[in-house]
């Protein structure tokens, strides 16, 4: 209990999945949420479970001028920024030679630009209030293993997954160089049980087939709980983390160690 106490934090894509299942952790562990997503119903849902800690704004992450309000709505409703979660995405499965060129450009701009206007912007409105007060900030961005290991049939995804990891070292350093006491990581899940990856299944003819082959591709011998990654949040959240900034968190059952 306690371990972000005070701290409010911004979840994109917070309606599901590991946005989601960071949302209810970083409340339980003292923080105050605000939910984003495309989907409201589901957002707002989330945000009611959350009680007087959760509040939800309709935000699309590919726009700059909702990147704007949501934030402000952020300091409107909570006071202040002190973590901001990228963790909107979407995930297509297409060899360079299937994937259109408006499926690349889709792909890109949820993934690649969504994560760039989020640190844009979470570095104007966490740089209001967290790091005049000492406490600082933590920008979490989540790439994937996919953004570290490449995929015969992941060409957007892989491109806009290391895209992400490697941004997340440029403003590291920059708000490092700045002295804003703004930390920025990413973190590199496998499969994990979410909507995303329930979807690879339940397209198949077989779904359990499907799942057996994921887990058996991964070192320990199973898909990962959106909780894996959701801890993983926290501690970079936190200030436990606070030496820690352009670094790139691993949670793949040790896929990435072969
Ligand atoms: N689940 C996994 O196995 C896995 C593995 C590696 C990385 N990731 C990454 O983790 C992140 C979360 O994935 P998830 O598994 O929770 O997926 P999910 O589909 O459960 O949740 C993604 C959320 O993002 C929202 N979203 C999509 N486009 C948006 C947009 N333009 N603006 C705002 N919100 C938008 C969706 O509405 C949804 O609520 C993604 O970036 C994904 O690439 C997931």
């Amino acid at each position: 209990m306690g371990r972000v106490s005070g701290k409010v934090a911004l979840i994109t894509g917070g309606a599901s999945g590991l946005g989601r299942e960071a949302a209810e952790r970083l409340v339980e562990e003292g923080a105050r949420v605000l939910v984003t997503d495309i989907n409201q119903i589901d957002g707002e849902a989330v945000a009611r479970s959350l009680g007087s800690n959760g509040a939800f704004a309709r935000h699309d992450v590919t726009k700059e001028e909702e990147w704007v309000t949501a934030t402000q709505k952020a300091l409107e409703v909570f006071g202040r920024l002190d973590i901001l979660v990228n963790s909107a995405g979407i995930g297509t499965m297409n060899s360079v030679e299937d994937c259109s060129l408006e499926e690349w450009r889709h792909v890109m701009a949820v993934n690649g630009d969504g994560v760039f206007l989020g640190c844009k912007y979470g570095v104007a409105a966490i740089k209001q209030t967290s790091t005049s007060e000492g406490s600082g900030g933590s920008i979490i961005n989540i790439s994937s293993v996919s953004g570290l290991i490449g995929g015969h049939n992941l060409a957007a995804y892989n491109a806009s997954k290391g895209a992400v990891r490697l941004l997340s070292k440029s403003v590291a350093l920059h708000c490092a160089r700045k002295g804003y006491n703004i930390r920025c990581n990413s973190v590199h899940p496998t499969f994990i049980d979410t909507p995303m990856v329930r979807a690879m299944f339940e397209d198949a003819d077989d779904p359990d087939r499907v799942r057996q082959k994921l887990s058996r591709q991964v070192p320990l011998g199973h898909i990962g709980e959106p909780n894996d990654i959701a801890w993983a949040i926290v501690y970079l959240g936190s200030d436990e983390s606070k030496f820690m900034t352009g670094a790139e968190l691993v949670v793949d059952g040790g896929i990435t160690a072969m």
